[in-house]
């Protein structure tokens, strides 16, 4: 990757940015998700619109490509988060490239006014890439793998990380 990753919020109004990198994670690595690419691809606009108020989109792009995308939605979560990150992806050919830790700076940057500075995440068991990218980045794993409601049968670790202020 030469070129400099570009960070930004997405703007409800951006709604076909956030559907079209979400669309590409779940084609790419829909495994890696709770949700499901069938679902998401018969959302309406409207749909899109209301997930892009209670999801912020955070995402990555290189010399105007959207490349890297994640979520952050404020809530009080387990073990005193005060946000919660979602949908983390990255486009495989960029990779190992630090789009996900330019995400995470992104959102730390305005964690204080924001009241992003606890951030809890949930990840398979079995994603040991995601975990390990999680643990470069400061989450900890905490408690105990919880079964999924939307995908009985799979288990998530909860991770939880300090914003780097
Ligand atoms: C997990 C994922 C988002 C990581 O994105 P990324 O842009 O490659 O991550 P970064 O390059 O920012 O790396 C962050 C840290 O994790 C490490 N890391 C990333 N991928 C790694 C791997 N495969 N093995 C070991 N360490 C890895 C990096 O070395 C870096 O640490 P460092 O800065 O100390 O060297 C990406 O692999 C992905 O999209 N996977 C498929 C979707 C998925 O599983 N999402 C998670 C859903 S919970």
């Amino acid at each position: 990757m030469t070129s400099a990753v570009l960070v930004e919020e997405l703007t409800e109004d951006q709604w076909r940015r956030y559907r079209d990198i979400r669309i590409a994670a779940l084609e790419s690595d829909g495994h890696a998700f709770g949700s499901s690419l069938e679902a998401e691809l018969r959302y309406t606009e409207a749909e899109w619109r209301s997930k892009a108020r209670q999801y912020v989109g955070i995402i990555a792009s290189v010399a105007s490509e959207d490349i890297g995308f994640m979520t952050v939605e404020n809530l009080k979560g387990d073990f005193g988060a005060t946000s919660w990150i979602g949908s983390c992806w990255v486009h495989p050919d960029y990779r190992k490239h630090g789009a996900l830790r330019a995400l995470f700076h992104f959102i730390d940057l305005q964690a204080t006014e924001r009241n992003w500075k606890k951030q809890g995440l949930g990840v398979w068991i079995d994603n040991e890439v995601a975990i390990k990218a999680y643990e470069k980045i400061g989450f900890v794993t905490m408690g105990e793998p919880e079964e999924s409601t939307r995908k009985p049968g799979l288990f998530y670790q909860r991770m939880i990380r300090d914003a780097v202020i």
